[in-house]
C-alpha cells in the first residue's frame, strides 16, 4: 500500500500526512501505543506529547509508564490523576441509570472513554498539539468513543489511529518494537489477553475467548477469586445511598474512589462480578468479553434496590425504558449528546429520593440484597400485612377494582370467543 493510499480520508477529522506537526498521542505503555510513539515520530517526522491518564487500572506503575514514553522519544510525557472526576461525572451518573448494556455490561470501558478523550482534547490544546493519535483497532467501539468526542468537542484537531491502519499483526508488532528498541514486556507479566480496566472493571479479548465453545481459563481472572475458592463464609455489607449515589460502606463514610475501591476489594474477595458476555458491537460484529466487575456487581443491584423501594409502580414501570436509552447511548459513544443531559436531568430528580441502606450479602461468586432501609421507602409494613390500614387502603375495595380494572380485556376475550365461536 502507498502512503497516499494509507492516508486517504473517509473523514473530515482525519489528518492528512502534511497536517501532522506535534501529536498528542493518548498512551498506555503497552506494545501497541508504544510501537506508536516510535511510529508516529518516524512517519509523520512529527513531535509525540505522551498522555496517559489514570482512571483507577488495578497495579499500573505510571512512573514506569511516563519514564518509558520519555526514553522513546516523547517531547513531554503527563500522567493525570483522573480517578475523581471520572467518579464523579462518568460513574455516578451511571449509577443513577443503573446502566447495564446488553443485560450484563456495566459499561465501565464505555464510561472511561468519553473522558479520556476529553482530556486529549484538553492536553493537546495546552501542548499546542494540532492531532490526537489513539490505539484503537478498526474493529470496535472505542474508537468510535473516541473519535466521536473529539469532533464534538474540538472541531480543530485532527484524528490519526495508526493500529487501524498500519495492518501490522502482533508478531510485526513485536518485531518492529525489537528493531527499535522498544521494550518489551515478557515472561510472567505479559498476559496473553487484551485488558482494558479502571475503577468500575476491567475486561479481557482475545485468544481462547473468541472461541465461544470454550469455557473460561482460570488465568483470565486476575482479579476476581474464582468462586470456587472463595472464603465458606459469606459476608454482609451495608451499602448507604444519599440521592443515589454510595457515600458510605458499612456505617463508614468515604468518598466515592474510595468507597469503589473498598467495595471492588470484597468482591474480588468473595468471587463476586464475573461475566461472561455476548455483546453487539456498534460496528456491526459480535464479540465475547470476559468482564471482571466486583464494585459494579455489588453497587448497582443494591441501588436498583433502593431506587425501586423509594419510587412508585408508575415511576418504576417508565424508568427502566429510559435507563436502558441511557445505557445504549453511552454503550454507542454519543456521551455528548444532548438526550443523555435530558435523560441526566429525569435521572437526578427520580435519585432526589435515593437515599437509605441495602445490606447485600456476598457468597461465592453471588451477591444477593439481604436488607433494605430508607426514610423515603414507599412501604408501609402495615399495608403489607393487612392490619390497619389507616384509611389508605381496603380489601373491601378490591373487587371493585378488579372489575374495571379487567373491563377492557374481559370484552374483548367475549367479543373473540363469540366471532370464533
Ligand atoms: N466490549 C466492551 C466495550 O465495547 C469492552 C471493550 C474493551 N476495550 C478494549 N480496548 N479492550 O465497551
Amino acid at each position: 500500500m502507498t502512503d497516499a493510499a494509507r492516508h486517504t480520508r473517509t473523514a473530515s477529522y482525519l489528518a492528512e500526512p502534511g497536517e501532522v506537526q506535534r501529536v498528542l498521542l493518548l498512551y498506555s505503555g503497552g506494545l501497541d501505543t508504544s510501537v506508536m510513539l516510535k511510529w508516529i515520530q518516524d512517519e509523520y517526522e512529527a513531535e509525540v506529547v505522551a498522555l496517559t491518564i489514570n482512571l483507577g487500572q488495578p497495579g499500573e506503575d505510571y512512573d514506569v509508564v511516563k519514564g518509558k514514553a520519555m526514553q522513546l522519544g516523547a517531547v513531554e510525557a503527563e500522567v493525570v490523576d483522573a480517578r475523581d472526576e471520572f467518579a464523579r461525572d462518568f460513574i455516578a451518573p451511571a449509577i443513577k441509570a443503573n446502566a447495564i448494556y446488553g443485560l450484563a455490561y456495566p459499561l465501565f470501558t464505555a464510561l472511561g472513554r468519553p473522558l479520556i478523550a476529553k482530556l486529549a482534547v484538553d492536553y493537546a490544546r495546552k501542548h499546542g498539539c494540532d492531532t490526537i493519535a489513539h490505539g484503537c483497532t478498526g474493529k470496535g467501539n472505542d474508537q468510535v468513543r473516541i473519535e466521536a468526542t473529539v469532533a464534538t468537542l474540538a472541531p480543530e484537531l485532527k484524528v490519526i489511529a495508526p493500529v487501524r491502519g498500519w495492518q501490522m499483526g502482533r508478531e510485526e508488532e513485536i518485531a518492529y518494537a525489537r528493531q527499535h528498541g522498544i521494550p518489551i514486556k515478557g515472561g510472567a507479566e505479559q498476559t496473553p489477553y487484551s485488558i482494558d480496566d479502571n475503577l468500575w472493571g476491567r475486561s479481557s479479548e482475545g485468544k481462547w475467548i473468541e472461541h465461544l465453545d470454550h469455557a473460561p481459563e482460570d488465568d483470565v481472572f486476575q482479579l476476581v477469586t474464582r468462586p470456587e475458592l472463595a472464603p465458606d463464609e459469606p459476608q454482609t455489607v451495608q451499602i448507604s445511598f444519599e440521592r443515589g449515589i454510595p457515600v458510605a460502606l458499612d456505617g463508614i463514610p468515604m468518598g466515592l474512589v474510595a468507597l469503589l475501591e473498598h467495595v471492588a476489594e470484597i468482591g474480588c474477595r468473595h468471587g463476586v462480578g464475573i461475566v461472561d458476555h455476548i455483546e453487539d458491537r456498534i460496528v456491526g460484529l459480535k464479540v465475547r468479553d470476559i468482564y471482571e466487575v466486583p464494585a459494579a456487581a455489588i453497587l448497582l443491584p443494591a441501588h436498583a434496590e433502593l431506587e425501586r423501594l423509594t419510587g412508585t409502580i408508575h415511576q418504576n414501570q417508565f424508568k427502566s425504558g429510559l435507563d436502558h436509552q441511557w445505557a445504549y447511548l453511552v454503550y454507542a459513544g454519543l456521551w455528548w449528546e444532548p438526550l443523555r443531559e435530558n435523560l441526566d436531568a429525569y435521572m437526578d430528580s427520580v435519585n432526589e429520593r435515593v437515599t437509605g441502606t441495602i445490606g447485600m450479602k456476598l457468597y461465592k461468586g453471588a451477591a444477593r440484597v439481604v436488607t433494605r432501609s430508607s426514610p423515603n421507602a414507599v412501604y408501609d409494613a402495615a399495608l403489607a400485612t393487612f392490619e390497619t390500614s389507616g384509611g389508605l387502603f381496603s380489601q373491601q375495595a378490591s373487587p371493585g377494582f378488579i372489575e374495571l380494572w379487567s373491563l377492557q380485556s374481559r370484552m374483548a376475550h367475549r367479543l373473540r370467543a363469540s366471532q370464533e365461536g
